[in-house]
């Protein structure tokens, strides 16, 4: 075990620092940024019916749902391709509308949680092309799939999940990409920038890991016993605020939302008080002003505001108690690089709580029943 740790304290840290490596490993053999070409072997059959599909839908549970939003916004986006996201415990007990020219995409780390393979078989009966996004190679999942792209991140041992996670949001924005290059939604030469900055990625994601270390844990020493977290996200990084919060959840017990901002004045603000830290991710350029004014709104009531922000955004630096920068890339992109200081807030407190990390209470890293 101890060596297997290779010198840090739990898995789960491990797993935080390996992301650039993961990623890489991730993305290596399968972009090309001097040509601008993105190629996964494992779907390269089954890519003129992706594009031609009338509809993807995605279906996952825990964090792999999580990457699924991402997904969904990176399709739309990039490719311009109609995509819904399921719970896949939903999609299945649902008589889901689904058939022949439709595509069930499954994402799923461990590839044997109970439902996911479910809502795949139920799908496949039903006629549509399934395809499946899986880190454990050999698992039922990965063999059930028609066709589908691992993500080659190494083993997670930790129960909550890291860099399957960033793993995962790196495969479906290959994805994104070589269906928009397909479909002709994106230019040759933007593709190309595209690829030349997702090829920076995991050099950023280190460049975070060094930065932001110590201030996660300065932040994590002063919410330690903080009852409750809001985390606030627009765009791609509303479902980074979800997988915030269920970070903490899952790990330090504290009771946490992740919410899409403008949604806060529905329900939400109504807790808002000092005792309230929320933390915002205000690194999705097109939607900054907006956030801008989320902040004012949580400030006027006493909450307290950490944010995930772009380098140099001062305005929000201002108007925080605690900020982490990250480096600049497409708004497309940051979710790769927002999760990371959050993964780590949510590691030391549920170290500072005394918390088994790597094995939390009434969690299984792999839920085999339905
Ligand atoms: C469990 C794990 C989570 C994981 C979820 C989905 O709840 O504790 O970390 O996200 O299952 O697992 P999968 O292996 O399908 O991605």
């Amino acid at each position: 075990d101890e060596i297997e740790k290779a010198g840090y304290p739990h898995f789960m840290l491990k797993e935080i620092f390996e992301q650039p490596k993961a990623l890489a490993d991730c993305l290596r053999g399968r972009i090309n940024p001097k040509k601008g070409t993105v190629q996964l072997g494992g779907v390269a059959d089954v890519m003129d019916q992706i594009v031609k599909a009338n509809r993807i839908v995605i279906a996952a549970c825990g964090t792999s749902w999580h990457s699924a939003l991402v997904g969904e916004y990176l399709f739309e986006y990039l490719a311009k391709a109609p995509v819904e996201v399921e719970y896949a415990s939903e999609f299945r007990y649902r008589d889901p509308l689904i058939g022949e020219g439709d595509v069930l995409l499954v994402i799923s780390q461990s590839g044997e949680t109970a439902d996911t393979l479910a809502a795949l078989r139920e799908a496949r009966e039903r006629g549509a092309l399934v395809l499946g996004i899986c880190n454990v190679v050999g698992s039922t999942i990965s063999r059930e799939t028609d066709a589908g792209v691992f993500t080659h991140a190494g083993p997670e041992i930790g129960v909550a999940s890291t860099k399957a996670f960033t793993a995962q949001v790196v495969v479906l924005t290959m994805m994104a990409l070589e269906l928009a290059m397909r479909k002709g939604t994106i230019t040759k030469e933007k593709a190309k920038k595209y690829i030349k900055e997702l090829d920076q990625i995991p050099g950023k994601v280190e460049q975070i890991l060094k930065e932001c270390d110590e201030t996660t844990r300065e932040m994590a020493r002063l919410f330690t016993y903080a009852p409750n977290f809001l985390y606030l996200g627009r765009s791609y990084n509303f479902p980074v605020a979800l997988e915030g919060a269920l970070k903490l959840k899952e790990i330090s017990y504290i009771h946490a939302e992740g919410y899409p901002a403008a949604e806060m004045k529905h329900g939400p603000i109504a807790l808002i008080d000092e005792m309230m830290p929320v933390v915002v991710i205000a690194a999705t350029d097109h939607t900054n002003d907006k956030m801008i004014s989320n902040i004012e709104e949580v400030k006027a009531r006493k909450g307290r505001i950490i944010s995930i922000m772009n380098k140099e955004n001062s305005d929000v630096e201002e108007l925080s108690e605690f900020s982490i920068s990250i480096p600049s890339t497409y708004d497309c992109f940051s979710p790769l690089l927002t999760v990371i200081p959050l993964q780590l807030l949510s590691y030391y407190i549920a170290v500072n709580r005394g918390c088994n990390v790597d094995q939390p209470r009434n969690l299984a890293k792999s839920v085999t029943v339905e």
